[in-house]
């Protein structure tokens, strides 16, 4: 499909790349860009050929925010009855195959949400993040109150969201909010992200969709619900061919060749 405000490709087997590309407003998540991505997602969601999606943005910006020209004329009457934003769900909510973000430049207010939804999270140490919605006027709508806090703690996120200021992506590394920083720019930052795909893309399907969802539920359940949940869905692998197929092939010192059922 012909997209406006994003490009898609398959740079390797396995692995659909998405990126940002409105690049006159430094990626601002529009509504029809977010249309957009959410149609790609769902393209690569459901696209056997796919095992891993990554979506990135330029090396100014992974997304400058929401669109705020947008959304400065919205009234409480139109953003309510619209659920505006609610599209911005879809990915947390629905897309069960791993995305990973890789965050070049700013990634701010709704841009910071955005890769924080995302389940694996790299930035370059120069990247720039941060929740500045109360210079706005607002606060974050997408996520941000919730998964920054669970990723920083209440303090830091608090102080973050309270004060508006900017955090780095060394300071991303060191907090825990992403997985790797990258010494170096957007094409070592894709180079990494596109290796992980890749190893991730090469496993069978069911486990890995099974692994990001546990590893989600640990943050919606107490530990004992958790573990429980964790111990169904590994019980539950046991009716899979490619439980068989692993671990048959381990004891056979050959490479699994993963039947994705
Ligand atoms: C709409 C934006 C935008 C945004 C940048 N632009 N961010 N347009 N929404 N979030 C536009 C600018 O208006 C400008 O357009 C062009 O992109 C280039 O931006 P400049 O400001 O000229 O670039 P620069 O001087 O390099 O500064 C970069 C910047 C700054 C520091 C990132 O653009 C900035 O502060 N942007 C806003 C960041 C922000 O507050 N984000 C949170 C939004 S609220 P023109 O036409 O002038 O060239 C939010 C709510 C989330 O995200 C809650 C629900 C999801």
């Amino acid at each position: 499909p012909s997209y406006e405000h994003i490009l898609t490709e398959t740079p390797k087997p396995g692995v659909g790349l998405i990126t940002l590309n409105r690049p006159k407003a430094l990626n601002a998540l529009s509504s029809p860009l977010f249309k957009e991505l959410n149609d790609a997602l769902s393209k690569y969601d459901n696209d056997k050929d796919i095992g891993a999606i990554i979506i990135t943005g330029s090396e100014k910006a992974f997304a400058a925010g929401a669109d705020i020209k947008e959304m400065a004329p919205l009234s409480f009457a139109a953003a309510y009855s619209d659920n505006f934003i609610a599209p911005w769900s879809h990915l947390a909510n629905t897309i069960r195959k791993p995305v990973i973000a890789a965050v070049s430049g700013y990634a701010l207010g709704g841009g910071c949400e955005l890769a924080l939804m995302c389940d694996i999270l790299y930035c370059t140490a120069n990247a720039t993040f941060g929740q500045p919605e109360i210079k706005l006027g607002t606060i974050p709508g997408a996520g941000g109150s919730q998964r920054l806090t669970r990723a920083v703690g209440k303090s830091k996120a608090m102080e973050l969201i309270l004060t508006g200021k900017n955090f780095s992506g060394k300071e991303a590394g060191e907090w825990g909010v992403a997985a790797q920083v990258i010494d170096g720019g957007k094409e070592e930052l894709l180079a990494t992200a596109l290796k992980t795909a890749e190893t991730i893309a090469g496993y069978g399907r069911v486990s890995v969709i099974a692994g990001k969802e546990v590893v989600n539920k640990s943050q919606e359940l107490s530990l004992r619900e958790g573990v429980e949940y964790e111990r169904r869905l590994f019980h539950s692998l046991f009716g899979s061919k490619d439980q068989k197929i692993g671990m048959t092939a381990f004891a056979e010192k050959k490479k699994p060749d993963w039947s994705n059922e």
